[in-house]
């Protein structure tokens, strides 16, 4: 029997139009543009500035983009899994929301929640639903509102997230292209380092919290350093192994933007030139499950039928992982 894969048949993002630079946020708080760019590659970010919408809202612009992309009808979709840490509400889950707004009324969708690392997450468990022939059109996005759950006070975290949403559409493939491999992994202890202190169950909301800005992202950016660096680079240089690939095979790496010396650790760990490391952090800083599908839509037209690209993630949890596939297209 043909071995079934899950390939990416069509992409899109979406990023607000409001741009934050590293010159207004000298206005805010004590920092600077050269600090910024040195320690962390970032010269802006997008801000969604539009009243009343969330997360849903950049999906969604994102999601029918794609669809029109495609040629299909959003009744076509069976499933639709939402990575993100700022849904629209704690409750139904935003996957739900975009399923409603788009007219998806033949998919069953979800929210899947692990921080920086969800995108990828979510695609390697809506590839699972395609290889069982369960399922032949799911739907992954990754998007985040991070400045919902920013301080702006706090230089050590405002300085490096934005806001930005992306799609993909996942389809069966049987000539062998589409995703090939995966590694995920989990370290609850890393939750000391990297989290959002109240307004979950074991602190909701109350005035008391709300004062203490606990409501906002908190992190020890060195400790969550060292252990991006070296889980980062391990992992994807571990799949690169397990899959016979050397640095000549692999076309290009997407790795989540969250620091750009992150990232360069990590291709030099796998033996990656820098002229095979897609970056955007530039742009749009960290948007936490917003940024591989970003780098997919950034950089869609470089992509040839057969090419091997590496995604690779860190984030909160902690959560890290990799992920090779064939582009299909
Ligand atoms: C947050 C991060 C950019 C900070 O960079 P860093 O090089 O570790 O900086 P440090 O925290 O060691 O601080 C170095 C100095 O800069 C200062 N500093 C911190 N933020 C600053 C800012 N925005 N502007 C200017 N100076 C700043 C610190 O106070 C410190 O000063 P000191 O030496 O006088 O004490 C970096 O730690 C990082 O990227 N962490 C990981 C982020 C990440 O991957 N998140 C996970 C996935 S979401």
């Amino acid at each position: 029997m043909t071995k079934v894969n899950a390939s990416i048949t069509a992409l899109s993002a979406y990023v607000p139009e409001y741009r934050l630079t590293n010159k207004e946020l000298e206005k805010m708080v004590d920092t600077n543009d050269e600090w910024i760019k040195t320690r962390t590659g970032i010269l802006e970010r997008r801000i969604l500035k539009k009243e009343g919408e969330g997360t849903s809202y950049m999906a969604v612009q994102a999601i029918n983009n794609l669809l029109e992309r495609r040629g299909i009808g959003a009744d076509e979709i069976d499933l639709i899994i939402c990575a993100t840490v700022t849904p629209d509400l704690v409750f139904p889950s935003t996957a739900c929301i975009i399923a409603d707004k788009i007219g998806a009324k033949n998919a069953f969708a979800y929210d899947l929640m692990a921080a920086c690392s969800g995108f990828l997450y979510a695609l390697a468990t809506g590839q699972k639903f395609i290889e069982s022939g369960t399922h032949k059109k799911v739907l992954i996005v990754g998007a985040d509102k991070m400045s919902s759950i920013i301080d702006y006070e706090d230089r050590a975290t405002c300085i490096i997230f934005g806001d930005g949403a992306g799609a993909v559409l996942l389809e069966p493939n049987e000539d062998g292209l589409g995703i090939q491999d995966s590694i995920l992994k989990s370290d609850g202890h890393g939750r000391h380092y990297l989290h959002q202190k109240a307004g979950g169950s074991v602190k909701p909301a109350s005035h008391e919290t709300v004062d203490a800005r606990e409501h906002f992202v908190y992190q020890d950016g060195k400790t969550v350093f060292k252990y991006a660096v070296t889980n980062m680079a391990d992992v994807s240089a571990e799949i690169m192994e397990r899959n016979g690939l050397t640095a000549d095979d692999v076309a290009y790496l997407l790795a989540h933007q969250a620091n750009k010396r992150i990232i360069d650790a990590t291709a030099n760990r796998m033996g990656v030139g820098s002229e095979k490391v897609l970056m955007n952090i530039e742009r749009y800083g960290n948007t936490t499950n917003g940024t591989i599908p970003l780098l997919f839509w950034d950089f869609e037209k470089k992509f040839k039928k057969g090419d091997n690209l590496i995604l690779a993630a860190f984030g909160g949890g902690f959560t890290w992982g990799s992920i090779y596939l064939k582009w299909a297209y």
